[in-house]
């Protein structure tokens, strides 16, 4: 009697563990079960040392820098005076020659519900050579402040450059922790791909414009040094009717200026940028995209310019996932990733970079744009000439992070974490990049997952692993 409760509990393990290997052998992606933070952080109070201003009256502040036109010879340097009458002017020179130049700013200035902001002054300055050092100044008299930036190398297809990948990041403990994690990264990345949803200024009363304000001052320490490419997350919208708001993205735009008009685009919201080796495109998840609109018009020209033999590596920014397994936001990316996806496989882009979940997650290459309404073919599946989507909305905002995850893990995903991070694409050359994701523990930052990326165009016969 004994053996046989023993034989029968046997065969049930076996059975199980039969069971477990077959769960295992469809799913293979990963849910990392780490957790350091459960709760959200609240944001840093305006009297923390990451806020301060800078000393002098009228002092030039929020000091940032972001690609100037298409090709990486140009800059934008933005500031902003709380009082009038600061100087206009950028004085930058060459670090190989010394030569000496300047040029001057726009100035503009928006209200928003109770609030008025500072004067902010855009300058952009061009024809610099390429990977060069220049210093530049600001401000007068005693306010004078001076930084500096290496512009990039020229576009060639086997030019190594490093991106640093940040999204959501507001202003809280965590995206200081996030912030610091980036700069000291072994891999020294030289420009931010910033994914949007920038200071959660909204997420106060009334849309509190100051932590916009706030928010500048803490990341000036970066990117004043290095440029930031800027996508528009929800968190830029600011649209609110039930306080006479009622035009989106006004503090935003009159902030970050970008250079849209020199790829062509009609808005500040989707633009693109060549850098080195990589073709950078930026898309607005909350513009119309449906076909015959400007963003649909200007995307459809926009892909057959890129020249891969120049920038073979292709990547698209997008503030809300198309492909996302988080009972968060789940689906929001849906209608663009229909209308667009068939482009980025037929396009063959490297990696689609979305944000706005407050996790990090990184799929298979797969596509799934078989569907035509009639034969209910609506499943991604793994394609070899698709993308990676990677979000890494886990800079560390006020809302804290996206636990809850479906389950089971599907096919398409293969590492999942609900931790704060930060990202790294280093670029070798025309056919190899390094990716890697970076968690935030304590004082210290741990590669959590990676990717050794093959490009599409120049390396797509050879069949990546995960
Ligand atoms: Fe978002």
């Amino acid at each position: 009697m004994a053996w046989r409760h023993v034989s029968c509990l046997s065969s049930l393990l076996f059975f199980a563990t039969l069971l477990a290997a077959f769960v295992e052998l469809c799913n293979a992606g990963k849910t990392s079960t780490f957790i350091r933070k459960k709760y959200p952080s609240t944001d840093l109070p305006f009297d923390a040392d990451v806020f301060a201003e800078p000393p002098g009256h009228n002092a030039p502040q929020q000091v940032h820098i972001t690609q100037g036109n298409h090709d990486g010879r140009a800059m934008i340097v933005s500031w902003v005076y709380p009082f009038k009458g600061g100087s206009k002017r950028v004085h930058y020179h060459n670090e190989k020659t010394g030569e000496k130049k300047h040029a001057n700013a726009i100035v503009v200035k928006y209200k928003w519900y109770n609030y008025t902001s500072g004067y902010i002054h855009h300058c952009t300055i061009k024809n610099l050579e390429y990977d060069t050092k220049y210093y530049y100044t600001i401000g007068g008299g005693d306010t004078r402040r001076t930084f500096s930036f290496v512009t990039p190398p020229e576009p060639g297809p086997d030019v190594p450059y490093t991106f640093g990948l940040i999204g959501d990041l507001g202003q809280t403990v965590d995206s200081n922790r996030t912030l610091t994690h980036y700069e000291h990264n072994p891999y020294k990345g030289k420009a931010v791909l910033m994914i949007g949803d920038l200071s959660y200024a909204d997420d106060h009363p009334y849309h509190n414009n100051e932590r916009w304000d706030s928010w500048g001052r803490f990341v000036e320490r970066s990117v004043a040094y290095q440029p930031w490419i800027w996508v528009a997350g929800n968190h830029e919208i600011d649209f609110a009717p039930e306080l006479g708001e009622n035009e989106p993205f006004v503090p935003y735009l009159h902030r970050y200026h970008v250079p849209f008009e020199d790829s062509g685009s009609t808005s500040p919201l989707w633009y693109s940028i060549k850098r080195a080796s990589a073709y950078i495109i930026v898309l607005s998840s909350y513009s119309a995209c449906a076909k015959y609109t400007p963003q649909y018009d200007w995307l459809q020209q926009e892909l057959p310019k890129v020249n891969r033999t120049e920038t073979p590596w292709l990547i698209v920014l997008v503030h809300s996932p198309w492909y996302n397994s988080y009972n968060y936001h789940y689906m929001e990316g849906e209608s663009m990733r229909v209308v667009f996806e068939q482009w980025m496989v037929q396009y063959k882009v490297d990696l689609v970079l979305a944000g706005h979940v407050h996790a990090y997650e990184r799929s298979g290459r797969i596509s799934n744009i078989r569907y035509n309404i009639t034969d209910g073919l609506s499943v991604p599946t793994s394609d070899n000439g698709a993308p990676v989507y990677i979000t890494i909305g886990d800079g560390g905002n006020i809302e804290g992070l996206a636990f809850s995850m479906t389950t089971p893990q599907p096919e398409y995903s293969v590492y999942r974490e609900a931790s704060y991070g930060h990202g790294i694409f280093d670029i070798k050359n025309r056919t190899h990049a390094y990716f890697s994701w970076n968690r935030n523990e304590d004082q210290y930052s741990t590669e959590a997952d990676s990717k050794w990326f093959h490009n599409r165009f120049w390396y797509a016969h050879v069949q990546e692993s995960d």
